[in-house]
């Protein structure tokens, strides 16, 4: 059966039929915001790479996470700017270290406020890599138990999930029997499981200040080319007691982002990282395109690729735009 008799345009003529048989959808309960935070006082101090994007000190911080609750975006991930690196990464998992004194403040506050701590040494680390330095080669087994404390520092802060994004080999297994033996049996794993070294990490690694200082990431991190590695990194990830799983970045990596829901069917989120905002800001901006039916237009082919959650520069717009809608 087929033309004329089949008609694809009939269910397509007004918005009230469109929004009837519309396959997915993007709603604000699928945001996650990531936000920035450093020491000082009185800091308010937009990433020149990312406008509408804020490095925060504390105080500040609190008045923008209020803006967040207000939008009704139920997740936050933080990331923190310490004041001095070292070698090894120490500002990463001390008790009063910023991303730890940030989430006190915040659960204080707003303690329905889902809020995520991504757990990495890169932007606390001297050398900037996501691990620790031995003769120039990031070492994957001694970096396990410095994650594993950082993570451990940030569910004693009050964090309600943790993300690891480091890249290194058996990292989950180590954080999971760690907030184990430490009373956080109850606290999920968000594995930033098929993360691959890309170049559209650049404008993050402004506001995060996280830059390797030789070198590069493609050691640790995945390889563009690769798509069954992904398969295999989430597979480790989940064996390992990872609870959501990532694939970072979204937009270049829409086949992972499916293959990954159909092999596992696992929570999946896709981030949206600093680069994919940057380039529409920047179109936008020129007025060569249109911000926000480009970037609706992007999130709901996240959904549709098969993402659950998508952690996005864009949630507070989003959230506004789905609001009015
Ligand atoms: C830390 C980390 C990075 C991002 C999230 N966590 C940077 C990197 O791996 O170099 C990138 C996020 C973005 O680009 O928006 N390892």
């Amino acid at each position: 059966m087929y033309f004329p008799t089949l008609r694809p345009r009939r269910l397509r003529r007004s918005a009230t039929l469109r929004k009837m048989v519309q396959e997915n959808r993007l709603t604000v309960d699928d945001l996650i915001y990531p936000m920035f935070v450093m020491y000082g006082n009185d800091q308010e101090n937009e990433v020149s790479s990312m406008p509408g994007v804020f490095q925060y000190s504390i105080d500040k911080l609190l008045p923008a996470v209020g803006e967040v609750v207000e939008l009704d975006i139920p997740a936050i991930i933080l990331f923190g700017i310490p004041g001095e690196k070292d070698e090894v990464g120490t500002g990463a998992f001390v008790d009063d270290g910023i991303v730890q004194q940030a989430i006190r403040s915040i659960k204080e506050k707003y303690p329905d406020l889902l809020v995520i701590t991504d757990v990495c040494l890169c932007e606390f680390t001297s050398h900037g890599h996501c691990g620790i330095i031995n003769d120039g080669e990031v070492m994957n087994d001694p970096t396990l138990e410095y994650l594993a404390r950082t993570a451990v520092s940030h569910a004693k802060a009050g964090a309600d999930m943790v993300a690891p994004s480091d890249m290194m080999d058996g990292r989950v297994a180590a954080i999971r029997e760690q907030l184990d033996e430490n009373g956080y049996s109850h606290i999920p794993i968000m594995a930033y499981s098929a993360k691959y070294s890309s170049a559209f990490y650049g404008p993050f690694r402004d506001a995060a200040d996280s830059t390797p200082q030789f070198g590069d990431r493609r050691s640790y991190q995945m390889d563009p080319p690769n798509g069954d590695e992904a398969i295999k990194e989430t597979t480790l990830d989940i064996e390992e007691g990872a609870d959501i799983v990532m694939v970072k970045p979204a937009l270049a990596y829409m086949d992972i982002i499916r293959r990954v829901k159909e092999e596992f069917g696992y929570p999946l989120a896709a981030y949206n990282v600093s680069g994919e905002y940057s380039m529409i800001k920047a179109a936008a901006a020129k007025g060569w395109i249109d911000e926000k039916s480009v970037v609706m237009e992007m999130m709901i082919g996240f959904k549709r690729a098969g993402a659950d959650l998508v952690l996005t520069y864009f949630a507070k717009d989003i959230a506004k735009w789905l609001r009015e809608s």
